[in-house]
């Protein structure tokens, strides 16, 4: 076992703990970044597959990111904008196929007015909620109460306009059924984005993408930070009192004044404290689980879509594939889609071989596509289910009545730990902009803390 000593040990080299890292070493303090995997980046991942670089976890960048565009801007990376030229493709629940252009889906008059009005009540209580402090919206405990999907049917009897406007918040963003989170918690995954009507909005939350993937924020990251991110290192054991921390791996330990949990919440209980937590930690962290998501990329010869007049966007609450969009690579001569099975379709899909399943995601994408989308060459389900150190995609989120009962204590420190994490954002929540925004508001809660000025 070597020891060794720092000012602050983070645990986690995702874009959370690789910020933390980087603010308080620019401030003149020692850190060590202890890492489970063999690399950095967490739930950003790019990586070569069969001769085509995807990218497995997070990749899209909106205008609203601040953070993750400064931090960008100031690794000197490159963005480009997601291929959205022609006509985008919705599919209602009678199965029939319309293209069509702008923001709202080709539904009857009746049903774009249900949508409108919709949208137009939640960007009001959206209005109403702060991001970061969302249980203290004036209604924040009725509304943390109702499910999302009980607070549709509440409000309208258009099943198409509750299906749509479901789909954004629940497949398409908390990436679980609409029945298993609350109304407060839709308000927040909205209000992290400025506005309802941001959310829906593909060209606004899904804009730009990274030249080479996101991954590179985090690795570039680490590269400034050198020796001191130690890779393979899974923290075991978190011994600390009012004095200092000691974290422990297989082989390594960390003797620091403070840590930084910069992990997802599901994955605390992993590390044992010791002393234990305190009885609120140990509570509030049970009400906070991952969403499920099978992210699908599709690579082909040519974007044959573009062809077509297609933008390769293409939306349906009643297909297999929620959403699907062109993801061709920067100066890449290939086209590549990609596609999301969302919450309970991707439990189902996963009940079959895997041969199976491909032909059932590639068909659901035909539907939008035709046949050509059923011979891709190169072809891979992103599964961060089965991933040990994240266990679901894309975050964490409050079961029913969590975020009004605990939402406050989120990001309390509890003596010498503090936490920072994406799931744990107001801003950005569930994003790379929330991780940054965390891991820097985390080392500047640090930096003023009189004990280590
Ligand atoms: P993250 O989970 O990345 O990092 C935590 C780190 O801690 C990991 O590296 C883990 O290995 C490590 N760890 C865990 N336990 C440990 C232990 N005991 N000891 C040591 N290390 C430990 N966001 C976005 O902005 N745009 C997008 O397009 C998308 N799309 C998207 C798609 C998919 C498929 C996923 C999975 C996610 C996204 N996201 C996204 C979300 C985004 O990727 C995510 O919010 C951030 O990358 C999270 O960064 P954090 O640093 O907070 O956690």
């Amino acid at each position: 076992m070597t020891a060794i000593e720092r000012d602050i040990v983070i645990i986690g080299a995702g874009a959370s703990g690789l910020t933390a890292a980087t603010e308080l070493r620019k401030a003149g303090l020692t850190v060590a970044v202890l890492e489970a995997r063999d690399r950095v980046g967490g739930r950003l991942w790019t990586d070569d597959i069969d001769g085509a670089m995807l990218e497995i976890g997070g990749q899209w960048v909106s205008p609203d990111q601040d953070a993750l565009k400064e931090t960008i801007a100031e690794l000197g990376l490159e963005t480009f904008a997601r291929y959205r030229t022609g006509e985008n493709v919705y599919i209602n629940a009678a199965g029939q196929r319309t293209r069509f252009e702008g923001g709202i889906f080709p539904v009857s008059a009746e049903t774009e007015r249900e949508i409108l009005r919709l949208i137009e009540l939640l960007d009001g209580l959206v209005a109403q909620t702060d991001p970061d402090r969302p249980w203290t919206h004036p209604r924040a405990k009725e509304l943390d109460e109702i499910s999302f999907g009980a607070w549709l049917e509440n409000e309208t009897t258009d099943q198409e306009a509750r299906d749509n406007i479901g789909m954004f918040i629940a497949g398409a963003m908390l990436t679980k059924p609409a029945h298993a989170f609350s109304t407060l918690q839709a308000l927040l995954m909205a209000a992290s984005a400025g506005s309802f009507s941001n959310l829906v909005d593909a060209d606004f939350i899904l804009d730009e993408r990274v030249v080479g993937g996101l991954q590179q924020v985090p690795i570039l990251l680490a590269e400034r930070l050198g020796g001191d991110v130690h890779l393979g290192q899974a923290v075991r054991t978190l011994r600390w009192n009012e004095d200092g921390v000691v974290a422990v791996t297989d082989d390594l330990e960390v003797h620091a004044c403070r840590v930084i949990v910069a992990v997802p919440p599901v994955l605390y209980s992993r590390i044992s404290f010791e002393p234990p937590l305190p009885r609120r930690q140990h509570q509030l962290h049970q009400h906070l689980s991952m969403g499920f998501v099978i992210k699908v990329h599709a690579v082909y010869e040519t974007p044959f879509w573009r062809e077509d007049g297609l933008s390769g966007t293409a939306f349906s609450p009643y297909e297999l594939v929620h959403e699907a969009y062109d993801n061709t690579n920067f100066g890449d001569s290939r086209g590549t889609f990609v596609g999301f099975v969302s919450d309970e379709a991707a439990d189902e899909v996963f009940t079959l071989t895997p041969e199976e399943r491909k032909t059932r995601i590639l068909t659901s994408l035909s539907h939008y596509f035709g046949e050509k989308a059923l011979t891709p060459v190169v072809y891979y389900e992103s599964d961060w289910g089965t991933e040990e150190w994240t266990r679901g995609a894309y975050a964490a989120s409050f079961d029913l009545g969590g975020l009004a009962r605990y939402g406050a204590d989120l990001r309390t420190p509890v003596g010498p730990i503090s936490f920072s994490c994406s799931d744990l954002a107001g801003k950005g929540y569930q994003h790379v902009d929330g991780a940054i925004r965390m891991g820097r508001d985390t080392a500047a809660a640090i930096l003023a803390s009189a004990e280590l000025v």
